[in-house]
């Protein structure tokens, strides 16, 4: 295994889209930042640099992070944000990860342009458990705003209500040829005719899950969120954002050009979305270049309805380990967890123009009806370290309020969340299972729930009410798929499992930035009670303090 060190700069770097330059957030210039590739077991340290004027802090999203909790990267959680003309440098090393991951901001909402991908090989020597690809090509789906993502987020925060849509996706990071002043630009993505060539897509848009497919091709799905699966093919992929998934494409079909294709999945009703399609170019490299001025019209695939939700749920119950697995048999600590928006009343001293959501009243979201508040002084993992009293409180609910019908009819005593800043303590090595239920309040909807620090096992999904009577009888208990986020569907429910092996702060939210923004978090401290640096290494020397 080796060491590889990277440097991120992080600064304002003039960006065209659509038809217009703007003054965009990048790490080195680059949109989407720089793809880091590593073996697993490798050790990365990267030394973040921020000459930009907002804080920035970067997460790794999906590396477990064993014992080096200081490097998970989200603000005010394991550590206070870079502030302008400082840096921090993070390192860490991958541990039985092989796959595909990325990297972004996790500060306000910085990371609509911050992110990269990360790609972990096997470890030097080892093969990949399926056929050799001749070609690899990281494919990044985001969302681009004209305006500036900041501002987009400020707008929401200070009225209340819900932010902006996007102006286009892109596929690493170019909107494509159904856009405006954009087909110049297009993405192209080289395959082998012939030949197994491996896909690595990312869905880092910050606000929509999306359905991605290619024309003519099917898709064989090996692995996701850096954990290998076994094969299944399907035309089209659905991924909420925050995942990933490993797909090979055989160059089987005639060589000329094909369009790669990705739109929303929009499971939330009556919400207004952005229904455009991004597109890149499948290119065949063996084939032979079109005469000069000759254009070839690729072929466009067809997509799901942008709320084709038996799709997504067809994709993901293919979703299999790909061998026997160890599954937690019995659970120390079982959590039930809503997961939900709500609706604030305007308080007293706001203006109107600050209660713009439904009703004047003010967007929020919950998880067991406690609205998540950031500490803004210190982060949790330094407070819990240090022993500094009266950042957050360790009753999180480990149950609902109370037990109701999450298909719609829910308690308006349930649309207004308590905000707070409360954690739940989960002793080191104890068994969880948690329940993650849509409420449907205000909107059924689709949430990519996260987790740092961990993968899990899902073991079970479904839609309605969790019932674990009837439900714990159909948990996959042999081989179900681990992964980091879980989309859970919408009006309903995902049981995921996992051991608390990993000691630290670590959050668990809803990737849809909107959603974090109103509160849709909650942190798990893990402790082994002997005090911290018994059980992980002590903090960096450079962790930024507020
Ligand atoms: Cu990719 Cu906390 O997120």
């Amino acid at each position: 295994a080796k060491t590889q060190e990277h440097e991120f700069v992080i600064q304002a770097t003039p960006v065209k889209r659509l038809c217009s330059t703007h003054s965009t957030i990048t790490v080195n210039g680059q949109f989407p930042g720089p793809t880091l590739e590593v073996n697993n077991g490798d050790t990365l340290v990267v030394k973040v640099t921020n000459k930009a004027r907002y804080n920035v802090t970067i997460h790794w999203h999906g590396i477990r992070q064993m014992r080096t909790g200081w490097a998970d990267g989200p603000e005010f959680v394991t550590q206070c944000p870079i502030r302008p003309g400082e840096s921090y440098t993070y390192r860490f090393t991958i541990q039985g990860q092989e796959g595909t991951l990325w990297w972004h901001a996790h500060s306000s909402w910085l990371r609509a342009t911050v992110y990269g991908a990360l790609i972990i090989h096997p470890r030097e020597g080892e093969a990949y458990p399926f056929p050799k690809p001749k070609r690899e090509t990281p494919i990044l789906l985001g969302e681009w705003w004209d305006a500036n993502p900041i501002d987009v987020l400020r707008q929401a925060t200070q009225t209340g209500a819900a932010p902006n849509i996007s102006d286009a996706y892109t596929i690493n990071g170019q909107p494509g040829d159904l856009y405006k002043c954009s087909s110049q630009d297009t993405t192209v993505v080289p395959i082998d005719s012939g030949e197994t060539n491996l896909l690595r897509v990312i869905n880092a848009a910050p606000n929509q899950p999306l359905f991605f497919t290619v024309a003519n091709h099917k898709l064989t799905v090996v692995g996701a969120d850096a954990s290998y699966l076994k094969p299944f093919t399907t035309s089209v992929i659905m991924l909420g954002p925050g995942q990933t998934t490993d797909v090979l494409i055989q160059g089987d079909q005639p060589p000329t050009r094909y369009y790669v294709a990705a739109r929303a999945y929009q499971s939330a009703q009556n919400a207004p979305f952005d229904n455009t399609t991004t597109t890149a170019i499948l290119e065949y490299k063996s084939a032979p270049c079109p005469a000069k001025g000759v254009s070839i019209k690729p072929l466009m695939p067809s997509l799901p309805a942008y709320n084709d939700t038996n799709t997504v749920t067809a994709f993901s119950k293919s979703f299999r380990s790909p061998r026997k697995v160890e599954v937690p048999a019995e659970i120390d600590d079982n959590l039930f967890f809503t997961i939900g928006l709500g609706l604030n009343n305007c308080p007293p001293n706001f203006s109107p123009n600050q209660c713009q959501g439904p009703n004047g009243t003010r967007f929020t979201a919950s998880m067991n009806n406690v609205s998540f508040v950031l500490p803004n002084n210190v982060s949790i993992l330094q407070a819990h370290h240090l022993g500094v009293q009266g950042v957050f409180t360790t009753d999180f609910p480990t149950q609902p309020p109370l037990q109701f019908d999450y298909t719609g009819n829910v308690s308006r005593s349930l649309w207004q969340p308590v905000p707070g800043t409360k954690v739940t303590k989960l002793k080191f090595g104890s068994r969880v299972q948690i329940v993650l239920q849509d409420t449907s309040i205000v909107t059924p909807e689709n949430h990519p729930i996260h987790l740092h620090g961990y993968d899990f096992y899902i073991v079970a999904e479904g839609f309605g009410n969790f019932d674990p009577k009837k439900d714990t009888s159909k948990f996959n208990l042999v081989d179900p798929p681990m992964r980091n986020t879980v989309a859970v569907p919408v009006k309903g429910w995902a049981v995921i499992r996992f051991v608390a092996d990993n000691p630290g702060a670590w959050i668990m939210h809803c990737h849809l930035d909107v959603h974090i923004g109103w509160g849709l978090a909650t942190v798990l401290l893990v402790d082994n009670g002997v005090g911290l640096l018994q059980s992980i290494e002590p903090p960096p020397e450079d962790l930024p303090l507020c």
